[in-house]
């Protein structure tokens, strides 16, 4: 699976779903340095390009490196009338809708329900516990979900004035740190990072001071009790946590400082909602600092130079 920036945090959670509940191995590789380490590319191999605007040219110049290697080329694509889609074996598109803002926000999500509907067409042994009908109801509990912005707003508040905001989270949960604190970048020009919660005491947690903001999401219950020792950990050093997760995470929520409940739901579908209250972290940031939200400096929607 190979795609740039949001395109390639939604390839994480593929991965994830589709080597850990489908169990066919998966490689995500960033578009720009895909082709220049000439990976050998297996015939019985399916090569993935996710892609909002279909123009990225380092992902159409990765998707060109496989055409004639991979088996078949499939790619998920917001626009179909794109050049990646154009020149793939397979479109899957993911139907989003125009996407104005340069911050890519309903397309992630619509990638994330791609990929899961990808993922589900793969699951011969029925792994996923996620049926067509759940799935079918995302809209309502996103629209539920989205009833946190009061809180986030609040939240925001606390924090924008910040110079340095961590995103921690494990396994799937460190795929959407990664999108969220992108997000926060990209429009409130705030210097985040994302780190696998374990990673933490090899290194970043010497950065943790009080005051510190660490924003964690916690949607795998198998993960909980691992990531609330590290949120232990950065309490420890004066972090100001702000978690997120579903009503059944009550120590991580007795802990924090913040805690946004998410409605209840399946857990597949608890890791997709979980990017909403990140995503509304970046507007409010961005908004109480004055920014442009949809043209943030510097940046082009459609990057189409490598
Ligand atoms: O159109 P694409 O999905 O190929 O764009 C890839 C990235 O340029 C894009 O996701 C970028 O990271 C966004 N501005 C992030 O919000």
């Amino acid at each position: 699976m190979v795609a740039c920036g949001t395109a390639h945090y939604a390839c994480y959670v593929a991965k994830y779903w589709i080597e850990k509940l489908a169990k066919i191995p998966v490689e995500i590789d960033i578009a720009s340095e895909f082709r220049y380490r000439e990976p050998p590319i297996e015939h019985a191999t399916v090569a993935i390009f996710v892609s909002q605007s279909g123009e990225t040219a380092d992902t159409l110049a990765a998707l060109r490196y496989c055409s004639g290697r991979a088996e078949k080329i499939i790619s998920i694509v917001n626009v179909s009338t794109s050049s990646i889609a154009r020149e793939s074996d397979e479109v899957l598109e993911i139907h989003a809708g125009p996407e104005i803002g340069v911050a890519s926000t309903k397309a992630y999500l619509g990638m994330l329900v791609g990929q899961l509907l990808l993922a589900k067409h793969w699951d011969s042994a029925n792994k996923l516990d996620v049926s067509f009908d759940e799935i079918a109801e995302l809209p309502k509990l996103i629209e539920e979900t989205m009833d946190c912005e009061k809180q986030i707003k609040d939240i925001s508040e606390k924090i924008y004035k910040k110079n340095d905001i961590y995103f921690i989270g494990r396994g799937l949960d460190y795929a959407l740190a990664a999108e969220g604190a992108l997000k926060l970048k990209e429009i409130s020009y705030l210097h985040a990072e994302a780190l696998a919660a374990g990673e933490l005491k090899h290194g970043t947690l010497a950065l943790i001071e009080d005051g510190t903001p660490i924003i964690v999401t916690a949607s795998q219950n198998h993960l909980l009790d691992k990531t609330t020792s590290n949120v232990q950990e950065v309490i420890a050093r004066g972090a100001y946590v702000i978690a997120i997760g579903d009503n059944q995470s009550e120590k991580l929520e007795n802990i924090s400082d913040e805690y946004v409940t998410l409605p209840d739901s399946n857990e597949i579908l608890t890791t997709v909602i979980s990017i909403i209250p990140l995503q509304f972290i970046a507007y409010h940031v961005a908004n109480l600092n004055g920014e442009s939200i949809d043209q943030p400096r510097n940046l082009a929607k459609s990057v189409t130079v490598e």
